[in-house]
């Protein structure tokens, strides 16, 4: 039987603790499967201003340790464009299921409001462990790319 899966909460970087997102790290080779959490910080910050997408840059917490860092973002104009843009779990505490825990409960958030029908995500095609994350959950490849990147999509069901 599978172990139960570790209790995560997701709250929006706030002033107290975006010093500390910055500073978590994935392994050396996954640093190409993810941007710094610093840039997208900045991505959000910048980009959630005016146009036409809203960027959520959310802490992954498990208690008060904080494991991770995820990004959820929506068009609001259509209501019906909604991406994970960001998720990663800093190296030391991978493979304890928090990410797995994480990816739920961040689907759980992107679809509290109702009417949200597809998430859908981006992926480098070597990310094996991604990949058998994202699939374990329901994505599946819609066979399109966006730039180098495999895109997934997750349908959600009412
Ligand atoms: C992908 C990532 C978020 C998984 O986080 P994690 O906390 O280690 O994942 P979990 O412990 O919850 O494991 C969930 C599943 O991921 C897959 N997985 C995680 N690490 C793996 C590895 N090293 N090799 C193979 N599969 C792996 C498995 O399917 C695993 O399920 P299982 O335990 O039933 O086998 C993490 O490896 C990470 O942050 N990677 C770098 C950043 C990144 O690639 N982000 C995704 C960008 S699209």
């Amino acid at each position: 039987m599978k172990s139960a899966l570790p209790r995560v909460e997701l709250k929006l970087v706030s002033r107290n603790d975006w010093e500390s997102v910055v500073k978590l790290s994935v392994a050396p080779d996954q640093v190409e499967f993810v941007a710094p959490n610093v840039r997208s910080l900045a991505e959000a910050w910048v980009r959630s201003d005016g146009e036409h997408y809203r960027y959520s840059p959310l802490s992954i917490y498990s208690g008060v340790m904080l494991v991770g860092f995820a990004m959820s973002v929506a068009d609001h104009a259509t209501s019906d464009d909604h991406w994970i843009g960001r998720f990663m779990i800093t190296h030391r505490h991978q493979r304890k299921g928090f990410g797995r825990a994480a990816l739920l409960k961040l689907i759980e958030r992107m679809t509290a409001g109702g009417g949200v029908r597809l998430i859908r995500l981006s992926c480098n095609p070597h990310n094996s462990a991604a990949i058998s994350l994202y699939e374990s959950v329901g994505f599946a490849d819609t066979g399109k790319m966006a730039g180098n990147e495999m895109i997934y999509a997750l349908e959600v069901k009412e």
